[in-house]
């Protein structure tokens, strides 16, 4: 079959994680424009493989053995890389899906435009923030969203907004469809000079925090209501816990780092472990946070509740 050139066959996916764990995508995309996504599902479709939206990896566990699917990203340059300004108070933003988030925390940081400073230093494109919701413990991107364009699998693309986009904590109605591009509304306009300290400062801390150095997903589990996973996981003792490869960071419990050639079944089966200290140290199941692809025999355990 003649492919488009911006469709490959049997693409490794480990160096497009965050985690540098996965096996081959069977199939895999780069979509530049509207047309190209819509004929990339429609080709999915025709070769009856499911399709995987990949943003920048930074939440995702791969099977080692990889997925039989239509693995979809956004190409970077293309019509979903496009930051604009629109209002003239400089506060309505319209963002492509592909941009990666840090650029777009500089830009509006630059600018003065207050809110996503507290960002700094979450890895991830756009769209997979929105999705996910991802932020701080208390407050996500979420809260500037006033619309997404989304398509769905089928190709039938839309808008979407508040209430309907239906954030809460790491959730939201994007997660589910292909997200193409958003309009922000931020409130406020300060110094510049005043917001990229601000900026500077909450990437310091994350710094000190977290092992951002070492390749990981990020937080495995999410905060369980009113307390943080990662102190519940500190308590239960799992700081440099290990199975092959994968550690428990002793900077932040809640992180799982690869510290060599991690498989994905070293990694789901120390967060069974992590989850059943916790069970066995307080009583609560924590969920993970992280999403996974593909079929490894250790996934299975991960979602199950314990009780
Ligand atoms: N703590 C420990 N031991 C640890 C880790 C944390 O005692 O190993 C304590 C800290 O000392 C602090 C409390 O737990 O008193 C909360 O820790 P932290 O401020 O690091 O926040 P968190 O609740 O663990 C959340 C988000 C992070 C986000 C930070 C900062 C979740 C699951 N985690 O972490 O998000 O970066 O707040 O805003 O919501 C992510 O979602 O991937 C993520 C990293």
């Amino acid at each position: 079959m003649d492919l488009p050139p911006y469709i490959s066959e049997n693409v490794q996916l480990a160096p497009l994680t965050t985690f540098g764990i996965g096996g081959p995508a069977r199939w895999f995309s780069a979509p530049s424009t509207r047309e190209e996504v819509e004929d990339t599902l429609a080709l999915a479709s025709l070769l009856g493989v499911h399709v995987l939206v990949l943003g920048g990896g930074s939440n995702l566990l791969i099977a080692d053995t990889g997925v039989e699917a239509m693995v979809m990203k956004l190409a970077d340059g293309g019509e979903f890389s496009s930051i604009d300004v629109d209002a003239d108070d400089g506060l309505f933003w319209r963002v492509g899906a592909a941009v990666s988030l840090q650029a777009l925390v500089g830009a509006t940081a630059r600018k003065g435009v207050e809110g996503l400073e507290r960002m700094a230093g979450i890895p991830g494109r756009v769209g997979g923030a929105v999705a996910m919701n991802a932020g701080g413990a208390k407050e996500g991107i979420g809260g500037f969203v006033v619309a997404a364009e989304v398509c769905d699998f089928q190709g039938v693309r839309r808008n979407m907004e508040p209430p309907e986009l239906a954030f809460s904590y790491r959730r939201s109605s994007v997660r589910g469809m292909i997200a193409l591009g958003f309009s922000l509304r931020f409130a406020e306009k300060r110094e510049p000079s005043r917001v990229m300290e601000r900026m500077r400062e909450y990437r310091e801390r994350k710094r000190a925090a977290q092992p951002l150095a070492i390749p990981s997903a990020g937080c495995l589990f999410k905060n369980p209501m009113g307390d943080s996973a990662g102190a519940l996981l500190d308590q239960a003792g799992c700081k440099g816990m290990r199975e092959g490869d994968a550690e428990v960071s002793r900077v932040h419990a809640n992180f799982v780092v690869n510290t060599g050639r991690c498989s994905s079944g070293d990694v789901a089966r120390l967060a069974f472990r992590m989850r059943r200290a916790v069970w066995e140290k307080s009583g609560i199941d924590l969920e993970p946070e992280v999403a996974t692809w593909g079929k490894d025999g250790a996934f299975d355990r991960l979602f199950e509740p314990l009780v």
